[in-house]
């Protein structure tokens, strides 16, 4: 068995065998990732849109965030449990953020938060890491500010952009973040954000040069028909998978090849006589 994966083990492998990170939002798909050998887990907030039908993730709470971690904890998973910060759970007060990523980790059960932004988060990174929870900091196309950026688009294209984003990564870094995820910036920025912060990047929509990669859990496996965002790689179509063999099943129940013999309990003669008769001579 191999061993539990923990805030040091990520930070070390900086430079080293590329991370794994897949979301997974429940128990089944906790397993998977577990078993399939991801070195951390996200409970991202993308379960709104994801899990739970929302058109983005601005509905997620941290009373949601922690039902959906709290699912994936208990499958005592190798990897490491990265609880998402839901919008406005870090951005009204320091105290209120401290507050917040403490219930994701005691009633959550993550093994640390990670939040959005750069330097306007550094006061509540700074009191979250000084109450012991690892941070895991989020740069680049950040869908929590959705509205601000006027739509989900590629970030850090332009000299100050850029600039700036690096601005972020490194503070972010002197703040004692432990990793950070890179999304939606070009291949090039992110190689120079990978190569200015000693702590591991791990990319998304990145390109190939951070030190590791996440996508989504139902991206991958093709496990929805939406529109997938050009850096999706899919590697099943369980969606499809899955409906055929609704469908077979449902063709069965109208057939009558369902249940079949094996799929049946039964009662023996004797006690089946006595049923009869007792409702016979209740009649
Ligand atoms: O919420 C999430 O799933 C994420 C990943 C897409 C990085 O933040």
């Amino acid at each position: 068995m191999q061993e539990k994966m923990t805030v040091p083990a990520i930070r070390a492998r900086k430079g080293g065998p590329k991370l794994k990170m897949v979301t997974a939002y429940d128990a089944p798909t906790a397993r998977i990732a577990d078993r399939a050998g991801a070195d951390m887990i996200l409970v991202g907030d993308t379960l709104a849109h994801v899990v739970l039908g929302y058109e983005d993730t601005l509905p997620a709470t941290v009373d949601v965030m922690i039902h959906h971690t709290a699912a994936v904890a208990r499958t005592k998973p190798r990897a490491l449990i990265v609880g998402d910060m839901p919008w406005l759970s870090y951005h009204i007060s320091v105290e209120e953020s401290v507050r917040n990523a403490g219930r994701l980790i005691r009633e959550g059960q993550a093994e640390c938060v990670k939040l959005e932004g750069g330097r306007k988060r550094l006061p509540a990174v700074e009191a979250i890491i000084a109450a012991e929870i690892p941070v895991m900091g989020h740069l680049g196309l950040t869908p929590q500010s959705i509205h601000a950026m006027g739509g989900y688009r590629v970030q850090g294209k332009q000299v100050e952009a850029a600039r700036g984003l690096l601005e972020d990564a490194r503070a972010l870094t002197e703040a004692g973040i432990f990793a950070l995820v890179l999304e939606g910036v070009p291949d090039v920025l992110a190689q120079m954000v990978t190569e200015s912060i000693p702590i591991p990047t791990i990319g998304i929509g990145a390109g190939r040069y951070c030190d590791g990669q996440v996508l989504v859990f139902h991206d991958v496996l093709g496990m929805h028909n939406d529109r997938m965002a050009k850096f999706v790689r899919q590697y099943a179509h369980l969606a499809d998978t899955a409906t055929e063999a609704l469908q077979r099943f449902f063709e069965d129940v109208q057939s009558g090849a369902f249940p079949a013999e094996a799929e049946t309990y039964h009662m023996d003669e004797e006690t089946t006589h006595r049923l009869r008769d007792s409702i016979r001579n209740e009649e």
